[in-house]
């Protein structure tokens, strides 16, 4: 899988794609990266790229013939983004969405951003987050690394991102290493049991735990089974608010009224 990042300050994104894991998946030949700058693009005398706006304002607006002299240049791409706080929100369903792409080409804005007319020629516009930086280039690492490490042998061990929070829609379940006991506080006892079913039980209750506790939003989106209807009700949520997000609320009341489960106190 290829990126292709159009930048202005190439020398703050090629450190990143040479180090660490991208820098591995690069020398592997599962990514490749290519970071253009933008100001080889803009034909003029004093390699401008950008202007004043139209009606008048703060700042320099880059141009669009500029970026569209530059895209002329690049490989066809599977999608070409821009970077933009009024795209739509990244996400861990974007990211791998993305990760199945051939070629995604990256447009990182500077000054007040891109000439409104360059949506016409992206395929794509993508926020970070409700919150503005002074350009896209720490924006296109991260998309770099969350859509790179999904490609597949990037990561050594498949299985870790298949259960990061939001791949299985939960956040992550708390993970411990040594020491076993730190200031008082031990490792939890499942972790050293060697009980493999009881381990899976609890990472899941404790992923479904810690959800309801930070991010209650996302549980409406997850398939709760019976079991998992019975450890969210145990922490307190109603039936009735089980059942609306779709959990087998019937059937885990049968099953609580049968081993005569309480729900937990606190
Ligand atoms: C100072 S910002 C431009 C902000 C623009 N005037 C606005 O308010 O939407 C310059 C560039 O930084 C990048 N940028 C800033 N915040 C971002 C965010 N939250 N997500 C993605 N890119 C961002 C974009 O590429 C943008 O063109």
């Amino acid at each position: 899988m290829k990126f292709s990042v159009v930048t202005l300050f190439p020398e703050l994104v090629i450190p990143f794609t040479r180090e660490a894991i991208l820098g591995k998946a690069q020398e592997k030949g599962l990514l490749q990266f290519d970071v253009v700058n933008l100001r080889d693009h803009a034909q003029n005398k004093h390699n401008k790229v950008d202007d004043t706006p139209y009606g008048g304002g703060a700042g320099m607006v880059i141009r669009v013939d500029v970026v569209e002299r530059c895209l002329q240049t690049l490989d066809p791409a599977s999608e070409v983004i821009m970077l933009t706080p009024a795209g739509e929100t990244f996400n861990q369903k974007m990211a791998e969405e993305l990760s199945q792409r051939e070629h995604l080409v990256v447009l990182c804005g500077r000054y007040e951003g891109f000439d409104a007319r360059t949506e016409t020629l992206v395929t794509r516009e993508i926020s970070l987050g409700d919150f503005v930086m002074m350009g896209g280039e720490a924006a296109a690492a991260c998309l770099m690394e969350a859509i790179g490490r999904l490609v597949p042998g990037v990561i050594g061990d498949q299985e870790s991102h298949e259960q990061d929070s939001f791949s299985s829609g939960l956040l992550d379940y708390p993970e411990y290493t040594r020491p076993e006991v730190w200031q008082d506080q031990p490792v939890p006892e499942v972790l050293r049991s060697g009980n493999h079913a009881k381990l899976a039980r609890w990472r899941r209750d404790q992923a479904l735990a810690r959800t309801l506790r930070r991010r209650p939003d996302l549980l409406g989106q997850q398939t709760l089974d019976v079991e998992d209807t019975i450890t969210l009700w145990q922490l307190g949520v109603p039936l009735e608010q089980l059942q609306a997000w779709g959990a087998p609320a019937a059937q885990a009341q049968k099953k609580i009224k049968r081993k005569g489960l309480q729900q937990n106190q606190s």
